[in-house]
Order: structure tokens, then sequence, then C-alpha cells
């Protein structure tokens, strides 16, 4: 069951440029930098009333960010929402004919699970997190 937003993830060129942008113009908390070996992205947190915003920039032209940017340009790349339990959210989803980009769980950041539904089924692409 999905039970909120965990986050939005938007796609950028430039981490530093953005960091300096949301924290010392906007005045966003700054949760730090870490990268996603897994995604091949390096992540720049922000905390916002209890939701996040991250903004992802990639390592390398393998990215699935660098791919999005090139197609799309910047921009909102996911919107993820929490979950009870992502297995079972999975199952539900899968049997409702839903497209899965991860059937199963795979390891996000800050040791999340997380997996992602096919943007075909969701329009925007969509990330399922258990913290
Ligand atoms: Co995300």
């Amino acid at each position: 069951m999905i039970i909120g937003i965990n986050h939005i993830g938007v796609a950028v060129r430039n981490l530093d440029r953005v960091v300096s942008f949301y924290r010392d113009t906007m005045g966003f908390e700054f949760l730090g930098v870490e990268e996603v070996p897994s995604q091949r992205v390096r992540v720049a947190k922000f905390d916002v009333g209890g939701v996040h915003v991250e903004f992802l920039e990639a390592t390398s032209e393998e990215s699935p960010i660098y791919k999005f940017i090139e197609k799309k340009g910047e921009g909102i790349h996911h919107i993820a929402y929490n979950t009870d339990s992502l297995e079972n959210t999975l199952e539900a989803l899968k049997g409702r004919g839903v497209k899965l980009i991860n059937e199963r769980p795979v390891k996000g950041s800050s040791g999340m699970l997380i997996a992602f539904v096919h943007p075909k089924s969701s329009v925007v692409l969509t990330e399922l997190v258990e913290e």
C-alpha cells in the first residue's frame, strides 16, 4: 500500500550550481550529497517540511539520468512514494497488470529498498520506497 510521498527526483546537469541555489538562495535545509553506484548518480538531498527533494546528476553516460537529460532536458525525473511493504505493493501492482522496471526491490540511497514503476503505466516515472 502507498502511504505518502517520500521525495521528488529532479534531473540536473550541474549538481554544485543547484546545491548553492537551493541551499543559499532558496534557504532549503541541505541534507548532503551521496553517490548511488547502482543508479550511476550523485544525489543532493534537501528537506522541505518533511518531504525530500533530490537533485540527480549522472556520473557516467550509462546513467539513466544522462539519457533522460539528453532526451528531455533538465527537470522532474520521478516521484517517489512510501509504501508500508515494498514486496506486497509490487506483488499487488503486478497482479493489476502494471508495467514494472524492477519486479524485485533494489538498494537505493540511504540503504532504502526501492523499485521503479514504468512510466508507460504511471506517466511520470514512479519510485516505490520502503524505509
Ligand atoms: Co529517487
